[in-house]
């Protein structure tokens, strides 16, 4: 059933990581019908096809960074991807709900933002849409995500268009890359929802960007 109490634009207002541990916390029973199927939520799907198409039959273990309820890992399943998969989350309800399609290997609730508290695995392929985002993560936090990349490690990072604009991304990026922290990176601008009309707001829009972690 709906919960009218949480949605996106009340979750892009959202501050520290106890806001959004609490937040989603409370979400996580509703967010796939409140969210996913009420906005018509393309994201996952496009990134995993994205996927495929950079890495077809990947098999080492991927992490899905602020993996929600799952929909990226479920999607990457259904691109043929068998390697394990972990999800990240700070939400305990997020990753409760992740677990129940039996589909991640390990569920880690992690924030984001204190690799203290990140898992000791290390990965050769770091996914994620929906985290880089208004009042989400930002830049600073997508670095030390770095961290939990193996050596030559593939990513595939998925910032909302205005985030990514407001936040300093693009310089962020550059800096990365003129340090040599990461190759360039190859950006797939796409659409978030399932929109029938044109999209007339860039906040409907992701930038995906696609580099390797040297
Ligand atoms: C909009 S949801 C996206 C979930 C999923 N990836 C999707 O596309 O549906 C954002 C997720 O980021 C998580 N998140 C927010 N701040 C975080 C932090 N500091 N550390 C880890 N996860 C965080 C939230 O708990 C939530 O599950």
């Amino acid at each position: 059933m709906a919960d009218n109490r949480h949605n996106r634009d009340e979750a892009y207002t959202l501050q520290t990581p106890d806001d959004h541990r609490r937040y989603y916390d409370q979400w996580a029973q509703t967010y796939e019908d409140d969210f996913i199927e009420a906005e018509g939520y393309a994201y996952s799907a496009r990134i995993a096809l994205i996927a495929r198409r950079l890495r077809p039959g990947f098999k080492a273990r991927i992490a899905d960074i602020g993996c929600g309820t799952g929909v990226v890992g479920r999607e990457l399943r259904m691109q043929g991807f068998r390697g394990p998969i972990d999800g990240l989350d700070i939400s305990e309800g997020m990753l409760k709900k992740a677990g129940e399609a039996g589909i991640y290997d390990q569920l880690h609730c992690t924030d984001l933002t204190d690799p203290g508290s990140f898992p000791e695995t290390r990965y050769q392929f770091l996914i994620s849409t929906g985290a880089f985002t208004m009042g989400h993560l930002g830049p600073d936090t997508l670095e030390k995500v770095f961290g939990l990349a193996s050596r030559g490690a593939f990513a595939l990072i998925g910032i909302n268009a205005v985030f990514f604009e407001k936040d300093g991304f693009g310089a962020a990026f550059k800096e990365w890359e003129a340090a040599g922290r990461i190759t360039p990176p190859v950006w797939f601008d796409t659409a978030i929802y399932y929109d029938l009309e044109p999209i007339k707001t860039h906040s409907r829009i992701a930038r995906i960007a696609a580099f390797t972690i040297t």
